[in-house]
């Protein structure tokens, strides 16, 4: 990781204040929760070795050949907002990687979109993640801890998930440098926060990244692993995936698993 390139871009009025850097560490959400982190710091280290992902899942990463990193940052932002910056920080992600490609000839034929609640999906296998976390719930100035995961270069994946997993790697058929790729990004985040203030334009972006709706779905509990088969209305603006089931009922879910049934 060239940590002097990234210290040079990033590190500056407007957008971070410090990159904490570890060759190896368990997790990046978990350093930033277990130690008293400043606003606009990121955390990012090259071997992630005890990744989470949502529902209590490992996040596996080869070491040195992905992106593994946590945002620090506060918002103020009220309590029924904070799904916010979830969908705010994928949207981000998934503009980034177009701005990439199109810095790139020699990429084409991809599709990148957006799958609710906020992975970031391409040509139909899931590359990137985002473990949030919030502290001082209570306060104003709410503290989220933003965690990400990019499989950049990744070669392989176990035979386990490779039907569900990619990286930039496998659908770019060309290596992606990790580190104009996390500047890219962080610049994006800081530069469209004013989405943050406008959540009907951020939703309606979102929205139109991850074309969901009017698909026909399989919507998965995670507490009980429950399926049902449904027909998207739409992800409201407060976040929730709203679906017509098939005895017709309509039902709003904030969490869930769905995968699209082609
Ligand atoms: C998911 O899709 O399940 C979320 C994956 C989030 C993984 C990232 S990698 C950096 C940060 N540190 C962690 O332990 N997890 C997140």
């Amino acid at each position: 990781m060239d940590l002097n390139l990234l210290n040079s871009e990033l590190t500056k009025e407007n957008l971070l204040s410090k990159i904490i850097y570890f060759d190896e560490l368990e997790s990046t959400n978990k350093y930033a929760k277990e130690n008293n982190i400043t606003d606009d710091t990121l955390i990012i280290t090259s071997h992630q070795t005890n990744g989470t992902g949502r529902f209590g899942r490992i996040w596996k990463s080869v070491p040195g050949k992905n992106l593994t990193f946590t945002i620090v940052k506060s918002f103020k932002i009220g309590i029924d907002e904070i799904h916010l910056v979830n969908f705010y920080s994928s949207y981000i992600l998934c503009e980034t990687l177009k701005n990439l490609t199109s810095n790139n000839n020699s990429i084409t034929d991809f599709e990148v979109t957006l799958k609710w609640p906020n992975d970031i999906i391409l040509n139909r296998k899931k590359v990137a993640g985002f473990l949030l976390d919030v502290r001082d719930l209570k306060k104003e100035l709410k503290k989220f801890i933003i965690g990400i995961g990019i499989n950049v270069n990744q070669e392989a994946f176990h035979e386990d998930i490779n039907l569900k997993a990619t990286s930039l790697l496998l659908e770019f058929k060309t290596e992606v440098n990790p580190e104009e790729l996390l500047i890219l990004f962080i610049k994006n985040f800081y530069d469209r926060l004013f989405l943050l203030n406008n959540k009907n334009v951020l939703m309606k972006y979102w929205n139109e990244n991850s074309n969901i709706e009017g698909k026909k779905i399989r919507f998965k509990k995670v507490e009980d692993d429950t399926e049902q088969d449904a027909t998207v209305i739409c992800i409201d603006d407060d976040g929730g995936l709203k679906m017509k089931l098939n005895d017709d009922k309509v039902k709003k879910y904030y969490s869930g698993e769905i995968s699209l049934i082609y």
